[in-house]
């Protein structure tokens, strides 16, 4: 009889040799951020100045292997973009589109109507007909300007108070509540295909939602295109909990809309009286207890951000048939806002990479979760 090991040997070898092969590629495709995500949701981050203008290499190819989704952290705002009535200037935001075309990546645009970072012409209209011309001017001629090359955009940035109520902004006292679904119709009929969002902070407490649904509700019963809601999602070791994010991606789910994360990061430090949103003028005094991991941040703590971090991605996996996009504020703990917001002058560890750009615990929970 002829002998079958020639057989299973070559077999065995077959066998080992894809599951070598299957194992390295679940590998390949899973030492990035993006490529762990890739079949459930972008992964982006918030470029400022010096990153958009790749003024260190480290940080651009960091940038360009983790992420595929950008937005800018602040030169896309109004008084960057618009600096006086008459004069746009588009010189840095240019800069930004071209970096995200260099890196195939996904570009949202952050944000065309916000009554914060609005330069100070903008601030001072008061006159119904003028704050018409101006919100028609603003939006369309931004909006034409990046047509075809903006993917997504915030249209309106927090119009809703905690208590549901409409924020009486500049824009609100000369045009009433008018001027959210106005500011979806221009940036619409700018370019008819861009995805359009209404983005906001809190989004979790129910309160606030309620009136957030009530003002998306309106848009769409005038027939008004809205395509998302953008939870910022700044938030904090132990809350919201995991069950309120959750409520409220179910309940906005309702509205027919995507849902995107689109300013994540998670403070490891106290919150001042019980802060909890991203109400940009709200500042604290600072001093020690406040600021309590001037030079590092302890291991236990790492391991409470990554836990913390482990739990919001599953919650995100769950329901990523809703959630069209997952975006840090920023890079790495260093360029956090959260190091001046809500205290001047602290150190903050919210992001998934340390001051010297190394991966931290938090991002290999980040990586873990995609895998489970
Ligand atoms: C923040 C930036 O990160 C800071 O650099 C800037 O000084 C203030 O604005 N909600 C938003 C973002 O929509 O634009 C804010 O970004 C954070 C809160």
């Amino acid at each position: 009889m002829k002998s079958t090991k020639p057989f299973l040997l070559f077999f065995s070898a077959v066998i080992t040799l894809s599951s070598c092969t299957a194992i390295s590629q679940k590998k390949a495709s899973q030492n990035s951020l993006k490529d762990a995500y890739k079949n459930d949701f972008y992964i982006g981050t918030a470029l400022d100045i010096n990153q958009i203008e790749e003024k260190d290499t480290k940080t651009t190819q960091l940038i360009a292997k983790e992420f595929n989704a950008i937005t800018a952290e602040n030169i896309m705002k109004s008084m960057f973009v618009h600096p006086e009535k008459n004069k746009f200037d588009f010189e840095t935001s240019d800069k930004f589109i071209a970096f995200g075309k260099k890196h195939k990546m996904f570009i949202h645009g952050h944000t065309l109507i916000w009554h914060s970072q609005l330069p100070k012409w903008f601030s001072e209209i008061k006159d119904t007909a003028e704050m018409n011309a101006a919100l028609e001017n603003h939006i369309t001629t931004i909006v034409k300007k990046y047509k075809g090359k903006v993917d997504s955009w915030d249209v309106v940035n927090e119009a809703v108070n905690d208590d549901g109520t409409l924020r009486k902004s500049v824009f609100f006292k000369a045009l009433g509540e008018d001027f959210i679904a106005k500011s979806f119709q221009l940036a619409a009929a700018a370019d008819p295909k861009v995805d359009l969002y209404y983005n906001d902070y809190s989004m979790e407490n129910p309160a606030k939602r309620a009136g957030v649904i009530r003002m998306v509700k309106k848009i769409q019963e005038k027939g008004i295109k809205i395509d998302g809601i953008g939870m910022q999602s700044h938030w904090h070791l132990n809350s919201p909990t995991i069950e309120e994010i959750e409520e409220s991606i179910l309940e906005y789910a309702k509205l027919g809309v995507k849902i995107a994360i689109t300013e994540l990061d998670v403070s490891v430090l106290p919150s001042p009286y019980g802060m909890q949103g991203a109400e940009v003028s709200q500042r604290f005094a600072n001093n020690e207890k406040m600021n309590p991991y001037p030079k590092s941040l302890p291991d236990s703590m790492q391991v409470k951000l990554a836990q913390r971090y482990a739990d919001i991605f599953k919650l995100f996996l769950k329901h990523k048939d809703k959630i069209s996009r997952v975006t840090f504020w920023g890079v790495n703990d260093t360029q956090s806002w959260l190091n001046d917001f809500p205290i001047k002058g602290r150190t903050d560890y919210p992001l998934l990479f340390d001051a010297d750009l190394q991966s931290k615990k938090a991002y290999y929970s980040v990586i873990e979760a995609a895998k489970k």
